[in-house]
C-alpha cells in the first residue's frame, strides 16, 4: 500500500501523461492540416505511446491498492508556426515530464516506497528515448532551414513509425 502523497503524485503523472497524448494528438491534427503526413503519423504514434504510459501508470496504482483518480486534462495549443515549432514544442515537453518522472523518483525514495522507485526506472530510461527522439528532428528540421525537398524527405521518413506494444516484461 502506498502512502497518499505518493499516490496524489502518482495521480497527477497519470494525468501528465494523458495530458500529453492530447498534446501529439492536437500536433497530428495541425501536421494533417498542412499536409505533413509522415510527420502526422509520427504524431499519431507518439499519442498511443502516451496513453500507454498513461494506462501503465493508471494499473500500477491500482495494483498497489490505491485509487487512480482521473483529473481534467488541459487543453493543448491548436497551431504552430512551423514544423520546427511543433517539435522544439515536443522537446520541450518531453523535458519537462522528465523533470516531473525525477521528482517521483525523489518522492518514492524519500517515502521508502521500493516498489514504486523500481517502477518508475522504466520511465525514467522510456524519458532518455522520449528526449532524444524529439532532439534529433528538431537537429535535422533547423538543418533543412526552408528547403522544401528535404522537408518532404524527412516527412517520408517520419511517417514509416509504428506503434509497438513494449515486451511483457519491459513494460
Ligand atoms: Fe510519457 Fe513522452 O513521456
Amino acid at each position: 500500500m502506498m502512502s497518499q502523497k505518493m499516490q496524489d503524485a502518482l495521480n497527477a503523472q497519470i494525468n501528465a501523461e494523458w495530458y500529453s497524448a492530447y498534446l501529439y494528438l492536437a500536433m497530428n491534427s495541425y501536421f494533417t492540416s498542412v499536409n505533413l503526413v509522415g510527420m502526422a503519423t509520427w504524431m499519431r504514434v507518439q499519442t498511443q505511446e502516451e496513453m500507454f504510459h498513461g494506462s501503465k501508470m493508471y494499473d500500477f496504482v491500482n495494483e498497489r491498492g490505491g485509487r487512480a483518480i482521473l483529473h481534467a486534462i488541459d487543453q493543448p495549443p491548436a497551431s504552430w508556426d512551423s514544423p520546427l515549432a511543433v517539435f522544439e514544442n515536443a522537446l520541450a515537453h518531453e523535458e519537462k515530464v522528465t523533470s516531473l518522472i525525477n521528482d517521483l523518483v525523489d518522492l518514492s525514495m524519500k517515502e521508502r516506497d521500493h516498489a514504486t522507485t523500481i517502477f518508475l526506472q522504466w520511465f525514467v530510461t522510456e524519458q532518455v528515448e522520449e528526449e532524444a527522439n524529439a532532439s534529433g528532428i528538431v537537429c535535422k528540421l533547423k538543418m533543412i532551414g526552408q528547403d522544401a525537398s528535404s522537408l518532404f524527405a524527412l516527412d517520408q521518413e517520419l511517417g514509416q513509425r509504428v506503434f509497438t506494444l513494449p515486451a511483457p516484461q519491459a513494460a
